[in-house]
């Protein structure tokens, strides 16, 4: 008989798989290793069994003991699954962006699932690393996983995701690419390559993280790069993520990505997640500088199910301005770029800015202060809005040092540049607006008026 214990048993061992088409024109082999197969859906079942199983041995995670951790989804899921089997409880908290998908998977497993907001400073009690860690520490029988720290996480990549590749591939793997998380699949599974053969490693890393050196503004690729509020003081790096196994990083956009994720699904039938779209970009990129002696894995850590309402929802993707860009001219409509103010702006300032250069505009945006000038402002980071016509007026009224963010309205609806002119009209009539934010790839790249939209959709109908 051929018979597991448990399902937790059945964690790791997962294939590589060649690309055969995204790879077209490529001299190097480009292999992929789908860690969805795994039995809880993505690669962090195996730092999460790992975790629960050292602690048991250690004994700060007793029988009947409650889990607890921050997770933006995987690795809670893979708890839960451990949970199950080892007769624990498990509390998992998450940020409030995560796909709805996750949440469902994770309260089936018979998970308590806690959200809280996801643009929140490090320092914040509710930000989701303390208030799990401070959830774990009021629960009687409480144990704080905490991925982002616990040295199993990077160990268990070392001991069976390295071994695996470098076993499937004979030893011919020249290039490992992987994405930065909590950092413990690429600092575990790199230090292995590098211990046994001349590996180069390459993170996957979106354009904003602050592990390549972006702004820290908010991604469209769930559970990859670190974020950073620009309220943070103390921003510390997870200790899973060993810097100096990584020689080098490949930085790639969200639409990038997350086009790559839809190619994947269509062309390899892989349905994985943005984060293997962001690993495989990269690999790609990789490979098109070596010849055919060289061997690219690239590491896929979940699967696209989670993401249905996301990266393979055609909706998702035109409301954000990721597909059919410019689909009805609205990039043509609205002007750009747009001056923004932010809500620590004096108002004697915003009003200079809305009698000048934003004189056209049909209204000023407030974004969050400290961004870099670099990169768009990231839609989630659109805070308010101002009309010009206020704000000169009011300026004569009030005193100049006032903080705009106090005089704000809430942000107007946001529209895509791959939506129709039709659907961005009855959007911005559902929500009662008169003016709209334009956004390509997630990001402000314009203001519309209500009038271009019907000018627009007019014309359309013609
Ligand atoms: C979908 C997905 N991609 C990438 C990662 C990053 O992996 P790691 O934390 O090992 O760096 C994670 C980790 O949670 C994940 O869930």
């Amino acid at each position: 008989m051929v018979v597991h214990d448990s399902l937790i048993d059945l964690v790791g061992g997962t294939p590589l798989v060649r690309l055969r088409r995204l790879t077209a024109g490529l001299a190097a082999t480009v292999l992929v290793k789908p860690e969805y197969l795994n039995p809880g859906g993505s690669v962090k079942d195996r730092a999460a069994t790992a975790m629960v199983l050292a602690a048991e041995r250690d004994g700060v995670l007793a029988p009947g003991g409650t889990i607890v951790e921050a997770s933006s989804g995987n690795t809670g899921i893979g708890l839960a699954q451990a949970a199950a089997v080892r007769g624990h409880r498990i509390v998992v908290v998450l940020p409030d962006t995560v796909a709805v998908e996750k949440l469902d998977i994770l309260r089936a497993y018979g998970a308590e699932v806690v959200t809280t907001r996801a643009s929140l400073p490090r320092e914040h009690p509710e930000h989701v690393n303390r208030l799990a860690r401070r959830i774990a520490a009021e629960t009687p029988g409480g144990w704080f996983a905490d991925q982002y720290d616990n040295p199993a996480n990077p160990t268990v990549h070392h001991a069976t995701t390295g071994p695996e590749i470098w076993a499937a591939t004979e030893g011919r793997v020249t290039h490992l690419v992987a994405g930065i998380g909590t950092g413990g699949t690429i600092s575990g599974t790199g230090r292995y390559l590098k211990e046994v053969g001349p590996v180069e490693v390459v993170g996957a890393d979106p354009a904003t993280s602050v592990y390549n050196g972006g702004d820290g503004s908010p991604f469209f690729v769930e559970a990859s790069g670190h974020y950073r509020h620009t309220d943070t003081v103390d921003d510390t790096w997870p200790l899973s993520y060993h810097r100096e196994v990584v020689d080098r990083i490949e930085v790639i956009d969200d639409r990038e990505s997350v086009l790559t994720t839809r190619r994947l699904a269509r062309e390899e039938g892989l349905l994985v997640g943005a984060s293997s779209g962001l690993a495989v970009a990269a690999a790609l990129r990789v490979a098109r500088g070596l010849g055919p002696q060289h061997t690219v894995v690239a590491v896929l850590p979940d699967s696209g199910r989670a993401y249905l309402s996301k990266y393979h929802s055609v909706g998702w993707l035109r409301r954000l301005g990721f597909l059919d860009d410019d689909r009805s001219g609205l990039l043509a409509d609205a002007g750009a770029p747009v001056h923004t103010v932010t809500t620590r702006t004096p108002l004697g300032e915003a009003a200079a800015l809305a009698a000048g250069p934003a004189r056209d505009q049909p209204l000023v945006p407030v974004v969050l202060p400290g961004r870099s000038p670099r990169f768009a402002t990231a839609v989630s980071e659109v805070l308010g809005a101002l009309d010009p016509a206020v704000l000169t007026d009011g300026a004569a009224r009030r005193d100049p040092a006032t903080p705009v963010g106090e005089l704000a309205d809430p942000a107007p609806v946001a529209i895509g540049t791959g939506e129709t002119a039709q659907e961005a009209l009855a959007c911005l009539d559902a929500a009662g607006g008169a003016h709209a934010l334009l956004l390509r790839d997630g990001r402000l790249a314009g203001l519309l008026t209500r009038a271009a939209l019907v000018a627009r959709a007019a014309a359309a109908a013609r």
